[in-house]
């Protein structure tokens, strides 16, 4: 009897359990009233009696045994069972990153251009992207039928007769008109929007694009003070390394007028494509406000002087990022957009 005992024992110990079902059979087989152990329990009594007492402790020690494994498997079913999800739900998977998104680089040079200016003192101003030719050309002292128009291909929406067409804005001017109408100097603002122009699209020409001008008018403003401004911008935007230059150039609405260069950020005036191989590259345009544009809009000319200046946002972008292509930034391809995630 003792090697079914311990034929038994063995097969407890070999039997597994890992699901109901199996936990079932068990029972059955070792722990219930009919199973195996319960069949050694009726084979005692033919047991010699002075055998009865130690065969009596082996089966009780086999009957523990089986209890105990039922036990400990039937907790170990139920926990487990509490814990799992529903079967679709595969916790082993990696997971998918949010996508956050970037801020467009036009958005991010805008965004640096005026915290520059800011520090500078200069707040921002706001204007209409449709506008009347006034605003626009004759307040910046374009005269009508002037070939100076002609520099600034236009859109048109309504031929209203002169100084009231209504077109799209060429530049931000005439959000300078709008400011020095309404507010009295000193002023201190620049104005950063989308102007609109009637060229062929390319790589180097859009229908439209986007500006910074900016203004400064006080008693005595000179252009000693423009040339520090704009050096002091340079210097922020770019870094020290960068040479600047100032070159005569003609605008209607400033005398004198300038054009600004920067040693190229491309080749540090080596020479390359980008600045056509001369080692400079033109950022902006600036000058004096003429006396007649202060005059237009209100302001006595012999008390006040100021300056202006107005850049595009794509070239300082194109400068910063190495672009090359201005039709990158409004076809929304986010290989391009991705970019800029950290920038
Ligand atoms: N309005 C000019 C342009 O769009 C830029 C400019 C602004 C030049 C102010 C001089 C002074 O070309």
């Amino acid at each position: 009897m003792i090697e079914q005992v311990n034929d038994i024992r063995q097969q407890i110990a070999d039997y597994t359990i890992t699901t109901k079902e199996q936990l079932e059979e068990f029972r059955i087989a070792y722990v219930g009233r009919k199973g195996a152990v319960a069949g050694l329990f009726e084979l005692l009594k033919n047991v010699p009696a002075e055998d009865r007492k130690a065969m009596g402790q082996e089966l009780n020690g086999l009957k523990n045994l089986a209890q105990e494994k039922f036990q400990t498997a039937q907790d170990q079913l139920e926990s487990s069972q509490s814990q799992q999800v529903s079967p679709e739900v595969d916790l082993t998977l990696p997971t998918v990153p949010n996508e956050t998104g970037s801020q467009h680089p036009l958005s991010l040079v805008r965004q640096r251009i005026i915290e520059i200016f800011a520090r500078l003192g200069f707040n921002v101003a706001d204007g209409p992207e449709i506008e009347e030719d006034w605003y626009n050309f004759t307040a910046l002292n374009f005269p009508e039928n002037h070939p100076a128009r002609e520099m600034q291909d236009t859109f048109f929406i309504e031929k209203k007769g002169p100084g009231k067409d209504i077109l799209l804005r060429t530049h931000t001017s005439n959000v300078q008109i709008r400011l020095m109408q309404n507010q009295k100097p000193p002023l201190r603002s620049i104005m950063p929007g989308r102007v609109y122009r009637n060229e062929a699209i390319s790589a180097r020409a859009h229908c439209f694009f986007h500006q910074i001008e900016g203004l400064y008018i006080d008693e005595n403003v000179s252009f000693k003070d423009l040339k520090d401004t704009l050096y002091q911008f340079v210097r922020e935007l770019f870094g020290q390394e960068f040479k600047v230059r100032f070159r005569p150039s003609y605008f209607p609405f400033t005398e004198p007028s300038a054009e600004m260069d920067i040693s190229c950020t491309i080749c540090k005036g080596e020479g390359c494509s980008m600045c056509k191989h001369t080692g400079w590259v033109e950022i902006l345009g600036c000058g004096m406000i003429d006396p007649n544009v202060l005059e237009n809009c209100g302001i006595d000319s012999k008390k006040y002087t100021g300056f202006a200046f107005g850049m595009g946002i794509e070239r300082i972008a194109n400068l910063k990022y190495r672009v090359r292509d201005l039709r990158l930034y409004s076809e929304n391809d986010v290989r391009f957009l991705r970019q800029f995630e950290n920038a």
